[in-house]
């Protein structure tokens, strides 16, 4: 070979040398990038763990939190309202009722035929009606007069005659689901707003007199018989179906526990009820907080973000409202520190883009492609060209928060069993009858629950871990569909001047 075939050669090899080891270069940082987002991945895994030995100290921090907020007004971030509902409904109750359902970006009209015996309903006439952005943050005026008039073309579209004899008021079940004190069975102020509601001169209103005010505008006779809470409307249904029923938990968009308390145990109104019996306290759970708390930088920087900081703890890392935003926030990050994710930095950082029921319909692919995430990547986020090893381990983020928060919720519900002595702990003081715990059954609503498997799932199986072998067969979680609704209903009932 001739020196310039020399030359050449040599040259040729430098070239190819030096593409070498761009690409491996390349490959290594692909992979040290690759490395990065697994380790986040991780990280965030310890920092979510949910050990059975950490939810037994939520369960004792929540049960302690109880009794604290039994015992002062404050006392607690537990709130442990009243609601002066003493008597549960037990199927006895007859005639035709109407609710309201006002708690989310839905409000629900019911019309509901109660047999009078034997827990049987008769009719069940629903009408759903979304309520706009504008509604959610406008004046209390507005938000009520377009609940009424909703209402008043539903009754004259429903009201054909049965059991409703004209002229007389008829009693209307009023689900409101936001932080009220109760002043009665039938009214209450509203203490403030959760769930991306924001009507500011609605705070510390009566929100049964802001109803029954906009009802006798339009011209409806109708009257608020029962101000209530989800939980209480899911208890009361829960009861009416089932007398074992003895609390009840919403996991839906936001969420809430309610449960039957020996009126003795309400020291901060020993003075105010003279009974002795029992009476539905409504905990408002979502506002719970303890350092057992798994918490990350993620759920740090969702709170610092949220137009309520500092408040609805718990609820900021179970519910529906926020465990897709969760999820959003370490692919965020995992965007900017790694490149699984292409180019989608931009679309990642728009807080809330990923919708909890899109979370979870990822996390339920069962396809061996993940196809569904990679088209709710591309349809949702506009984000494509994600590797299948990305997809797996953006399922991985999707499990981890929602295991965390099913297990959180099924620490509160166990904290509520041993306030009330019936996780088993106590022995013979926790209800048990001739060596065997009592059947116990707590009803659970909200679409977390109803509507997303896994949840369930890892919800069920931690209320059996936690309480253990022997004492969980006795313990039953029962799904109370619509309970919020036909709760309220039957409450109108139980409570109704008419009776
Ligand atoms: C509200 C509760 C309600 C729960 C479930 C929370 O944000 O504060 O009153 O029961 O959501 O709807």
């Amino acid at each position: 070979m001739g020196g310039a075939g020399l030359g050449l050669a040599a040259g040729c090899a430098v070239a190819t040398c030096a593409i070498a080891a761009v690409m491996v270069g390349h490959r290594v940082r692909s992979r040290r990038r690759w490395g990065r987002a697994v380790a986040l991945v991780r990280e965030f895994e310890e920092a979510s763990a949910t050990s059975v030995g950490r939810l037994r100290q939520v369960v004792d921090a929540m049960a302690v939190e109880m009794h604290a907020g039994l015992a002062s007004e404050g006392g607690s971030k537990l709130r442990m309202s009243l609601t002066f509902i003493d008597n549960l409904p037990d199927g006895s109750e007859e005639g035709t009722y109407y609710a309201l359902d006002l708690g989310g970006t839905n409000f629900r009209v019911l019309q509901i035929q109660f047999s009078g015996k034997g827990s049987m309903i008769l009719t069940h006439r629903v009408q759903r009606q979304p309520i706009s952005q504008e509604l959610m943050t406008g004046t209390r005026e507005e938000l009520f007069n377009f609940i009424a008039s909703t209402l008043k073309q539903f009754v004259q579209r429903e009201d054909d005659g049965i059991d409703q004899i004209p002229d007389v008021r008829k009693d209307l079940g009023f689900t409101f689901s936001f932080p009220v004190r109760q002043l009665s069975v039938s009214s209450g102020l509203l203490i403030k707003w959760t769930k991306g509601f924001s009507i500011k001169d609605a705070v510390g209103k009566d929100v049964a007199q802001c109803l029954n005010e906009a009802m006798l505008k339009t011209g409806l006779n109708m009257r608020v018989a029962a101000l209530v809470n989800d939980t209480v409307g899911t208890l009361a249904l829960g009861h009416y179906y089932d007398v074992d029923t003895v609390a009840a938990v919403i996991i839906g968009t936001g969420t809430n526990a309610c449960y039957l308390e020996r009126t003795d145990a309400i020291i901060k109104y020993q003075g105010l009820l003279m009974n002795s019996g029992d009476m539905v306290v409504n905990m408002e759970w979502g506002n719970f907080w303890s350092s057992h708390l798994p918490r990350t930088p993620y759920d740090i920087s969702l709170d610092d973000e949220s137009p309520n900081r500092n408040e609805q703890g718990f609820e900021k890392m179970i519910s529906g409202m926020y465990l897709g935003e969760i999820v959003r926030r370490v692919l965020q990050r995992m965007a900017e520190e790694s490149d699984i994710f292409p180019d989608a930095v931009q679309n990642l950082s728009v807080p809330f883009v990923l919708r909890t029921p899109l979370m979870a319909a990822m996390h339920e692919d069962g396809s061996p492609d993940l196809r569904e995430v990679g088209r709710i990547l591309e349809d949702h986020l506009k984000i494509s060209g994600v590797s299948l090893k990305a997809r797996r381990l953006l399922v991985r983020v999707c499990d981890i928060v929602t295991r965390r928060a099913a297990r959180l919720a099924a620490a509160g519900i166990v904290g509520i069993l041993k306030k009330i002595g019936r996780d088993g702990s106590a022995g013979v003081a926790s209800g048990r009858t001739k060596g065997k715990p009592r059947r116990t059954v707590v009803a659970i609503e909200g679409g977390l629950y109803v509507g997303y498997s896994m949840f369930r799932e890892y919800l069920n199986e931690a209320v059996a871990e936690i309480l253990g072998e022997e004492v969980a067969p006795y313990v039953c979680l029962r799904v109370c569909e619509d309970g919020s609704g036909t709760g309220a209903a039957v409450l109108a009932a139980a409570y109704s001047s008419n009776r």
